[in-house]
């Protein structure tokens, strides 16, 4: 059991507060972080008092049970605001990456490079020494993706000159399609989520040539290793963690809105039973 003092608000809490296939009264919310309070049963699991950033469904609450494999202690240096930013995105970004075969020779493409998982994608391909290309919706979301050090950020895919060898798509639609079109033989795209919500329509023929290939990708599986090793790129300086809202709990359907308004750069977090009530889109 944990006491969670941060947890982040996610684009899929925003899906699953729609979609019902979270029961009415169910406490939503999947990313947190904070404090054990009570340990494992079976001693299996970090001690009380151990800080620790989980993947908590029913995160968003004073106090959620965690799998103890499905989280990782966070030291002293790393700000419990920052560590509740990881599980969601950063496991997506991270898995993606490595499902697709991420390398230092590989051309990496990064759509909706702004936002959360796009953010992580985007640093922890960098820091792999790949060649990144970030695709945003406006000149207005650039600066996110070039402060985390792509080789390009351009709007839209329409100034795609390369073919990537890996594409991270978060948006799904027609920009999907435009990527397929453009990846490489041999690369992968794999499918992370639809934020578009349009339809993808693909052209007769389009998947019809050299061989590659368009994976589905979920976050699946146990959490605790990959998470340690998030905590681990931050704790180096080799991730960043971009807060773009930050807020209390009560303030979740401002975070919700801004979320859906495309005005969070990077994650937006929630202080859970602290101090911390003002809400602010940061450096907006
Ligand atoms: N499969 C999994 O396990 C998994 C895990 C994590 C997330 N996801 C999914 O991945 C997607 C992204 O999640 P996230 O947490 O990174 O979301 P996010 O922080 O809200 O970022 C989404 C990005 O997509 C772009 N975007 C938003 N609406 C758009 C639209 N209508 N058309 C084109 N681009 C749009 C925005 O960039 P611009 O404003 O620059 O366009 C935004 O930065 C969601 O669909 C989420 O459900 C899936």
């Amino acid at each position: 059991m944990m006491e969670v003092s941060h947890a982040s608000l996610n684009h899929g809490d925003l899906n699953d507060a729609r979609s019902g296939r979270v029961p009415p009264g169910a406490v939503l919310g999947s990313d947190a972080a904070g404090v054990v309070t009570q340990a494992a049963a079976d001693g299996t699991g970090p001690a009380v008092g151990t800080r620790v950033v989980a993947m908590a469904p029913g995160a968003f609450a004073e106090r959620v049970a965690v799998d103890v494999t499905a989280l990782a202690p966070v030291p002293a240096s790393v700000d419990l605001a920052v560590a509740a930013a990881l599980p969601v995105a950063g496991l997506a970004a991270l898995r993606s990456l490595r499902a697709a075969g991420l390398s230092r020779e590989k051309r990496v493409l990064v759509t909706g490079a702004s936002g959360g998982v796009g953010l992580f994608a985007v640093q922890l391909a960098t820091h792999a020494g790949a060649y990144v290309i970030a695709s945003v919706g406006s000149a207005a979301r650039a600066e996110g993706p070039a402060r985390a050090g792509a080789s390009e950020v351009l709007i839209g895919l329409e100034g795609l000159s390369m073919s990537p060898d890996i594409v991270i798509d978060s948006v799904g639609g027609p920009q999907l399609v435009q990527a397929w079109d453009k990846l490489a033989p041999g690369g992968s795209l794999q499918s992370v989520g639809w934020t578009s919500g349009e339809p993808a329509v693909f052209p007769p023929y389009a998947t019809v040539g050299p061989a590659k290939s368009l994976n589905s990708f979920l976050n699946q599986g146990e959490f605790g290793g990959d998470l340690a090793t998030l905590i681990q790129l931050v704790t180096e300086g080799a991730l960043t963690v971009e807060i773009g809202w930050r807020g209390s709990l009560e303030q979740v359907a401002e975070a919700a809105k801004a979320l859906r308004e495309r005005r969070v750069s990077g994650k937006a977090i929630l202080a859970i039973g602290s101090a911390e009530t003002e809400a602010s889109v940061v450096g907006r």
